[in-house]
């Protein structure tokens, strides 16, 4: 009963789509346990560009089944315009392959009002939020007023609880946010086709899933965002709505802890974020630049540029430890090639402090400089490699320097956006 966890070690956008794709030719089920279409999974196959915000990466190997668990808040009308896209594409043709959990959140359209009316009010401070509702929807979610797919299929429990969430977020949405008000009979008329359209994918996932691992098939967890992004232990404020740690997995897709059999971390061999909220590594210049250029650094949801930097060893050892990694996939190492020096940072300097663990705090945050060692580049395309022995000698080095500074062996490491431009060093089903 091999359960696999992949997460994101940094801000996000790691690489997961291609991770998880390669990943999922050995599994058998693919699920998704938090987040919600904030997630934007990039997947080049056969030099078509795939994105996928909500159906889990494993959707492209056909006899994959996918699952959007409990933990995900869902959009249905995004949910659905996937499907079709997907279908018209020659994927999901039995839609049985796809299930959604009957206790998975829904975004409503008053929830994405919300998040966008926020942050416009935040101004400067705003989070940068990817505008989908997500916050909200969790908002609701532990407020015990969210509606879920089991409430969504049920004609009175949705009338209720959908004409006392809309009097509530209008009251909401026209006194505090100066917002215009959403109308009811619309709302209820467009989620009643939802339902219609979406009720045959609804069932208890939990159940599928406990019965598919006592079964011995094989299941690949994928997070959505990443480590520094949990609202526990990210960069809070400047987080997402859910724990993205591997644990989450537990609660969020509703499997006992003692399941989990390997959990694997994807890394950039540099650091990106989008939004606001500190980044210690971050480089503002030419170099910034040249990594987002070269990285074709754009967000696969908003289509925002993403903040560069070096990689960051105290960022990286985090999510070792709260993830409990059992090995890292290091991605995008083709586009540090050309650079005569990389930098890695190995601990922070704050007030003649030496910082070896993420600060909580953001005043120290802001005032932490990284402390970085010096490796030397290498001038060599990578995206031929197949194997480390087919790597300069540099980015060999570059790779053990990850290693150990993170104490984590490395699974994979990808040196272009294909599929087939990956070294696969082990299989995390089987290793
Ligand atoms: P939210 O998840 O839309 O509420 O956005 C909160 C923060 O998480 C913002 O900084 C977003 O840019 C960031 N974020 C959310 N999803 C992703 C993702 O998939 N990749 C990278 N950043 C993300």
């Amino acid at each position: 009963m091999p359960a696999v966890v992949v997460v994101g070690v940094q801000w996000g956008d790691e690489g997961k789509g291609k991770v998880v794709d390669i990943l999922a030719e050995h599994a058998d089920v693919v699920v998704r346990y938090q987040g919600g279409n904030n997630a934007g999974h990039t997947v080049v196959v056969d030099n078509q560009k795939t994105v996928l915000h909500l159906v889990p990466s494993g959707v492209l190997h056909r006899g994959t089944v996918c699952v959007i668990g409990n933990g995900v808040v869902v959009d249905p009308e995004v949910l659905i315009q996937e499907i079709d896209q997907l279908r018209e594409r020659g994927y999901l043709e039995d839609e049985s392959f796809l299930k959604i959990s009957d206790r998975a959140h829904l975004i409503m359209p008053y929830h994405r009002a919300i998040d966008r009316a926020r942050e416009r009010l935040r101004g400067e401070g705003l989070i940068g939020t990817t505008g989908r509702g997500i916050g909200p929807t969790y908002e609701d979610k532990m407020a015990r007023i969210g509606i879920r797919f089991a409430d969504l299929l049920d004609e009175r429990i949705f009338t209720e609880a959908l004409r006392r969430a809309i009097d509530e977020k209008n009251a909401y949405l026209q006194a505090i946010l100066k917002e215009q008000v959403i109308d009811y009979a619309r709302v209820y008329d467009d989620y009643r086709r939802y339902a219609a359209r979406l009720a045959p994918l609804v069932i208890d996932t939990g159940i599928y899933l406990d019965r598919a691992l006592a079964a011995g098939r094989r299941v690949l967890f994928e997070g959505g965002q990443g480590t520094m992004l949990d609202v526990d232990h990210g960069t809070y404020p400047y987080v997402t709505s859910s724990n993205t740690i591997a644990g989450a997995a537990c609660s969020g897709a509703g499997i006992a802890p003692n399941r989990i059999t390997a959990v694997v971390g994807i890394t950039k061999a540099y650091t990106t974020r989008v939004g606001s909220g500190p980044f210690p590594t971050e480089l503002l210049d030419d170099l910034g630049r040249k990594l987002q250029h070269d990285g074709e650094e754009f967000g696969a949801t908003t289509g925002r540029p993403r903040r560069c930097g070096w990689f960051d060893a105290v960022v990286a050892r985090q999510a070792v430890r709260l993830n409990g990694l059992s090995g890292l996939a290091i991605t995008k190492l083709d586009v540090l090639t050309g650079l005569k020096k990389l930098r890695v940072c190995v601990a922070y300097e704050c007030g003649g402090r030496r910082l070896e663990e993420f600060p909580a705090g953001l005043s120290v945050l802001n005032q932490a400089r990284p402390i970085y060692e010096e490796l030397p580049g290498w001038d060599e395309p990578l995206s031929r490699a197949r194997s480390l022995e087919d790597l300069p000698e540099n980015a060999r080095r570059y790779i053990t320097c990850l290693e150990e500074l993170t104490a984590t062996r490395s699974v994979m490491v990808s040196v272009g956006a294909r599929r087939e431009d990956t070294i696969i060093l082990a299989n995390a089903f089987t290793a």
